[in-house]
């Protein structure tokens, strides 16, 4: 019979547990801002004070002004705002290429005609930043893809070549980088791509959203364009926001009202946004809870390799140079890393295979194939530890791993 054991959850880049302070800020929003925020009445104003509280709270997290803070429905939604606010619309004449949104009045622009420019972005960037640009490939987007180093970086100087090579087939107008993967927690030279963009006359795009309240803001140091998701920082999920510096104009990838000043039309949710205030507000020195993170992050990767090697084959560290200090992600030879998953989850212990958006598919991690091959993509299970693992967490994760690889082991064949 499945034992009841105590789950261990070391899955913390996926997602985070909320923090009781941001459960107690959404309780207590629950009672007074259940009007429309956009309402002009009392409680309309009632429900609006908790919006504007999550963008001055966001603000201040990445360094950026309020008034620059677009709150949207998560990372996701923020990294396509921030992809297409580079490429204009020639055929809606919504403006020219690098004539961005202007204002809510201009949002009545459909936005699917044909665009113009450059993207530079690298292979290893999370699905809702190479997809989009995909998509706007398909539109005429000049793009092109930055390979990692084995190592996971995206070198400084591959950026460049990029940039260069796509400067000349037309203007390059963003780049986009993360500042630290979600599979492998590289961090990726922010500064350097900064000044590389800058010097071409291009903008940089940071996806934060594994960075922020994990690692300081020099992670981010120098980016246009920041996007934020509140549930990695102990929020609630369904809201994050994309912080841009002043002077840079976005254009609304969904059209409606005025909400948001035009740019992310749709009735805003104050529940989520006290959540999303009250973690913000908790991450700024969330990156010295992280750092202390580290030798416990050592500590776990160390015995899970001692327990691959007792069982047959030691796994391979995935990721190399920098790294946020909690995750760590092993391939292990010989087993297929959702099959490893599957298993661990058997014992209660969770952990990801490839990104939380990609699971559930066959499709070996796209990070980990541009790293290191399709093989050791397939075999890999990533390990991320968060402010409440413990030490005895982690002995216990090590002794199920253990126990799995031997059952394992000892299956026949095929079986
Ligand atoms: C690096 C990165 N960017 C973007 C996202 C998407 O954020 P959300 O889940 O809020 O849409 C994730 C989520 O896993 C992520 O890890």
């Amino acid at each position: 019979m499945r034992s009841a054991a105590r789950v261990i959850y070391l899955d913390w880049n996926a997602t985070t547990p909320p923090h009781p302070e941001v459960l107690a800020a959404m309780q207590a929003a629950a009672e007074v801002a259940w009007a429309n925020p956009a309402s002009v009445h009392g409680p309309g104003r009632r429900a609006r004070a908790f919006i504007e509280q999550a963008r001055e709270a966001v603000a201040r997290l990445v360094g950026l002004d309020a008034r620059d803070v677009t709150l949207t429905s998560g990372g996701t939604e923020a990294n396509n705002l921030a992809l297409s606010h580079a490429f204009g619309d020639e055929a809606a004449g919504a403006g020219a290429a690098g004539a961005p949104y202007a204002g809510a009045g201009a949002a009545g622009a459909p936005p699917w005609g044909r665009l113009q420019g450059a993207l530079v972005v690298s292979r290893i960037e999370h699905p809702s930043v190479t997809r989009a640009a995909e998509g706007l490939a398909r539109r005429g987007v000049e793009v092109a893809w930055v390979d990692p180093e084995p190592s996971g970086r995206v070198a400084p100087e591959a950026l460049a070549a990029a940039l260069d090579r796509a400067a000349s087939v037309a203007p390059v107008r963003l780049v986009s980088l993360q500042a630290v993967n979600h599979e492998t927690g590289v961090i990726q030279p922010v500064a350097e791509a900064a000044a590389i963009a800058h010097a071409r006359g291009a903008r940089l795009h940071v996806d934060a959203v594994q960075a922020v309240g994990r690692l300081p803001p020099e992670a981010w140091a120098g980016a246009d364009l920041v996007s934020v998701a509140a549930h990695k920082i102990r929020g609630p999920k369904g809201i994050g926001a994309l912080a841009v510096r002043p002077g840079v104009r976005l254009r609304p990838v969904l059209l409606g009202g005025a909400q948001e000043r035009g740019l992310r039309p749709g009735t805003q949710d104050p529940l989520a946004a006290a959540g999303f205030a009250a973690a913000a507000r908790r991450a700024l020195d969330a990156p010295a809870r992280y750092a202390a993170l580290a030798p416990l992050r050592d500590r776990l990767e160390a015995a899970l390799i001692e327990a691959g090697r007792a069982a047959g084959d030691a796994p391979l560290p995935n990721g190399e140079g920098m790294r946020a200090p909690h995750i760590t992600n092993l391939s292990w030879p010989g087993w297929r890393g959702d099959e490893l998953c599957a298993a661990l989850d058997l014992e209660g212990v969770a952990v990801s295979s490839g990104s939380a958006c990609s699971a559930g598919t066959a499709e070996p991690s796209p990070v980990l194939t541009a790293m290191l091959g399709p093989e050791r993509a397939a075999s890999a299970v990533r390990f991320s530890i968060g402010e409440e693992t413990t030490e005895a967490d982690v002995v216990e994760a090590v002794r199920r791993v253990a126990r799995v690889l031997a059952r394992l082991r000892s299956l026949p064949a095929g079986s």
